[in-house]
Order: structure tokens, then C-alpha cells, then sequence
């Protein structure tokens, strides 16, 4: 691979477009980062990072003279070699991508007469790439090259997943296209996957619908281990160390959230039922994950009993740890639940302020969260959780019940203090206070 500096530009300055901008920018590359809206850019250009994802912030300030951050289209098309497209591709209400953000960026951009690739991050239904050709083509750009190039990272560990990845995959029309976006990555170890423009589409779909099953497969297994007697923890640990089954993506709880599970489940599903596949089991992984987020309402009703007017703690409002995304949040469903059934909902999270969420109080710390309370949720496995003093937090609830959306907690210190414990895919345990 080739290690000469290019010139690259980002459109869009979301949790994807700003890790690939300040990863490319950390390899020694140019790079111009636009986005659309005012505010963000010149936050951007005065140093601060609108997203809250380990590292960034460093990144970004490690290589600012490489990195700079515009709103305009000519400014950050200005001698690029690249031009990644990283704008949001989010359902619509048929459940197809919505892609309105991709075409205003091959629409916007001039008529070049020089060679450039243009290269999609963004996670678009297979076919799209064929389309983008067609497009640069009609408007004469047929000397603009063409590549999908998918993101892997998972927010929290975006930095580190872009520079230290599993594979890179690259799929494009003409190998030489190819060739300078597998280039522009030298510095990065990791095999490369090169393959045509639908099948890195497709990849990239595949491995999170991959994933999702997993996730979907684990929790039903976590339900019938309630029903049975087992416990998930220990049933994931035995199947994870078979080497064909592998430890990861066999966390039984309350659900998968996020920017790209729930959306491109959603898209995968639709793609196929477009082309007239019905795509059975995506479906169950689908259905299977909506009714896990809303199990914890059952098992606080089986403790409590009628849940109007029982206040519910819950710890964790963000999809997962480490990160500020409260997209299609398992915390989201869980409130909305527990507010139609007359229940008072007070939620705490480190990063995400949840003043927007109607009807929720915020409180400051976990321990705030559980005074009077009678149930506390754990709905996202913060690590600060691990610290709190269970012992003393109890004592300021009207009931301990503590229900482990996350397995996080070792159920017997709380059962010693007297919590009634109950996780995902294990026995409950009746306190013992
Ligand atoms: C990305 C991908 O684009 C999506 O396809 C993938 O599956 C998940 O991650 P993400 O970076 O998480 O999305 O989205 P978001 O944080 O919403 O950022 C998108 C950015 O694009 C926003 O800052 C938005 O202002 C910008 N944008 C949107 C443009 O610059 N131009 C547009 O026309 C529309
Ligand atoms: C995911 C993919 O991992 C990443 O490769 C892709 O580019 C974007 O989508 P992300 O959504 O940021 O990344 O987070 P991830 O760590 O994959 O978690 C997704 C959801 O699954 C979270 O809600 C998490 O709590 C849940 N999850 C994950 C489980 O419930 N159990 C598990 O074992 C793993």
C-alpha cells in the first residue's frame, strides 16, 4: 500500500463521518469535514466535539492542523482525492432507507473535471452504489470513481475499531478505485476484503443482521432458561468457548438499540421484501427484540404488583455504555411502558442529560434515583454501577426490588442486603433482609 498523504473530504459530521475524518487526519491524510448545520461546524472549528465518543476529542485536537471543518461544499470538495459521503441514512416510514441526505451529496457536488473517488461510508440498501454510478454517469462524471468502503464501528469504541479493525472491506467498479481507497488506509493492519460495489453493501448488512440474530438468539435462550431454571451467564459462557460459536454478542438483556441495528434490520428486511424475499428469520430477530425490551415490565409487575404509583428507578438511558446515543434506546420503550401503566419513572445516566424525555425526572447520581423508590432498573451496564454501595442505596428504597436488565450485578451481595434480585435468563432471589 501506498503511504502518500492525500487530501480527503467527510461529508457529514455525525458519530461515523467525524471517527473516519480524525482517523484519516491521524494517518497523515488532508481532510475537510462538512457538514449542513451552522452550529455544529463552528463548534467544530473552535475545538469542540459535539459528540460525546472516547477519544475523538483527542484525536480531533491531535491533528487539527490536518483537519479542518466547513460548511462549504467548494471548500471541502478543493483538490480531494476522496469524498466520503457519512450523512444519515435513517428509515423511513416504509422501513427502506431513506436517502434523501446521499443524493443532495452527488448532487452537490461540481462538475470535476479531474479524478476523484467517491467513496460511501454510510450504510445504504445493496443497489445503491449501481445507482450512484448511474447518476455520476448521466451528469457526465464518468471519470469520478466509485467505492463502498463500509463502517464496523461500534460507538464507544469507534476510534479504536477504525484504527485497529477486524477486516476493511472495499468494494468497487474499477480495481484502481479500489486499489487507492484500500491505499488510503496504509498504517491501519488488517486484512483487506476487496469485492464488487453490491457485495460490500451487502457485508456490511450481513454482519450487523449477523450480530442482531445473535443478540435476538441469546435472549430467547435467556427466557427459557427463566422458564427452566438455567442461567444464561453460565449457558453463554459454556456454548461462547466452543470456537465455532465464539464468546461475543451473547449478552442476554434487554434488548439491542442504537443508530444501526434497529434501522438496518429494518432495511435488510425491506430490501428483501422489495426484491420479494420474506426474510423469516430476520423478522423473528426483530420481533424477539421489541418484546425483550418490554419483558422488565412483566417481572416488576410479578414483585410490585399493580405498578400505578410505584416509582421506578432506572440506571442507564443510553443504548449502550460509553457513548451520549440515546437512538432507539431500550430505556425509551422501558419509560414509555412503565408511564402508561401509572408508574412515577426516575432515571439517572453519566452522559445523557434525558431532559427531553416527557414525564421522566432526571436525578444526579444512581443513589439519588433510588430514594423512595420501589424498583430500580438497570438498563444500561454504566461501570459506575459496579461502585455504588448497594447496601446503603437500599436503604433509602421503599422496596428493593432490583431488576439486572444487564446482568451486570453478582446477585448474592444484593441478596445479602436484601434485594430482591432478579436478571435476564436467571433465577430470582428473594432477599434476604
Ligand atoms: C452514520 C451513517 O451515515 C449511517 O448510514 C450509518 O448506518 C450509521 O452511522 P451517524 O454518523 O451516526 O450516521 O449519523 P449522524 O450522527 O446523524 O450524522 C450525520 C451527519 O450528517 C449530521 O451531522 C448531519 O447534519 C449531516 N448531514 C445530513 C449533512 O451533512 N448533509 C445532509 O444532507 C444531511
Ligand atoms: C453496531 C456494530 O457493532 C458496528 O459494527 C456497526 O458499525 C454499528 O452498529 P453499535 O450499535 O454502536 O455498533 O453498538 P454495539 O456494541 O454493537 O451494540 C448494539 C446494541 O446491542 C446495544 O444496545 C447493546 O447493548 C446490544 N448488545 C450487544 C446486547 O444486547 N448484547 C450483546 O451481547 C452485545
Amino acid at each position: 500500500m501506498s503511504t502518500s498523504p492525500s487530501r480527503v473530504a467527510v461529508f457529514g459530521a455525525g458519530y461515523v463521518g467525524l471517527v473516519t475524518g480524525a482517523c484519516f487526519a491521524d494517518l497523515g491524510h488532508s481532510v475537510v469535514v462538512r457538514d449542513v448545520i451552522p452550529d455544529r461546524v463552528a463548534a467544530l472549528q473552535r475545538g469542540e466535539v459535539p459528540i460525546y465518543e472516547p477519544g475523538l476529542e483527542e484525536l480531533i485536537a491531535r491533528n487539527a492542523e490536518r483537519l479542518t471543518f466547513t460548511l462549504d461544499v467548494p471548500e471541502a470538495i478543493d483538490g480531494a482525492e476522496f469524498v466520503y459521503i457519512a450523512v444519515g441514512t435513517p428509515p423511513t416510514y416504509s422501513g427502506d432507507a431513506d436517502l434523501s441526505a446521499v443524493w443532495t451529496v452527488i448532487d452537490e457536488l461540481p462538475a470535476l473535471e479531474r479524478h476523484c473517488v467517491v467513496v460511501m461510508k454510510s450504510t445504504v440498501p445493496v443497489g445503491t452504489g449501481l445507482r450512484v454510478r448511474h447518476r455520476l454517469d448521466e451528469r457526465g462524471l464518468t471519470h469520478v470513481g466509485y467505492a463502498s468502503n463500509p463502517e464496523f464501528t461500534a460507538e464507544g469504541t469507534a476510534v479504536k475499531d477504525f484504527l485497529h479493525p477486524d477486516r476493511i472491506v472495499v468494494g468497487a467498479f474499477r480495481d484502481e478505485d479500489g486499489d487507492s481507497v484500500a491505499a488510503l488506509h496504509a498504517g491501519i493492519e488488517g486484512p483487506v476484503v476487496r469485492c464488487d460495489v453490491a457485495s460490500a453493501e451487502m457485508i456490511k448488512l450481513a454482519a450487523n443482521a449477523a450480530l442482531m440474530t445473535r443478540i435476538s438468539f441469546i435472549n430467547e435462550i435467556a427466557n427459557v432458561c427463566e422458564a427452566t431454571g438455567a442461567d444464561v451467564v453460565r449457558v453463554a459462557e459454556g456454548i461462547g468457548l466452543d470456537r465455532r460459536i465464539g464468546p461475543s454478542f451473547l449478552r442476554a438483556g434487554l434488548g439491542y438499540g442504537g443508530s444501526c441495528f434497529p434501522k438496518d434490520s429494518l432495511a435488510l428486511k425491506q430490501l428483501a421484501a422489495n426484491s420479494g424475499y420474506h426474510f423469516q428469520l430476520l423478522n423473528a430477530v426483530i420481533e424477539v427484540n421489541e418484546l425483550q425490551k418490554r419483558r422488565v415490565v412483566g417481572k416488576l409487575s410479578n414483585h410490585l404488583g399493580s405498578l400505578r404509583h410505584k416509582r421506578i428507578a432506572l440506571l442507564g438511558l443510553a443504548f449502550k455504555p460509553d457513548t451520549d446515543d440515546m437512538r432507539e434506546a431500550p430505556s425509551l420503550v422501558l419509560a414509555g411502558r412503565l408511564l402508561a401503566e401509572g408508574a412515577a419513572v426516575v432515571a439517572w445516566d453519566p452522559i445523557v442529560d434525558g431532559g427531553d424525555l416527557h414525564g421522566v425526572e432526571i436525578a444526579a447520581s444512581p443513589e439519588a434515583a433510588a430514594v423512595g423508590a420501589d424498583a430500580i432498573v438497570i438498563v444500561t451496564e454504566w461501570p459506575e454501577l459496579a461502585d455504588v454501595d448497594w447496601a446503603a442505596v437500599g436503604e433509602t428504597m421503599r422496596t428493593r426490588v432490583l431488576i439486572d436488565g444487564r446482568n451486570m450485578l453478582d446477585p448474592e451481595p444484593l441478596r445479602a442486603a436484601g434485594y430482591t434480585v432478579e436478571g435476564i435468563g436467571r433465577a430470582a432471589h428473594d432477599g434476604a433482609g
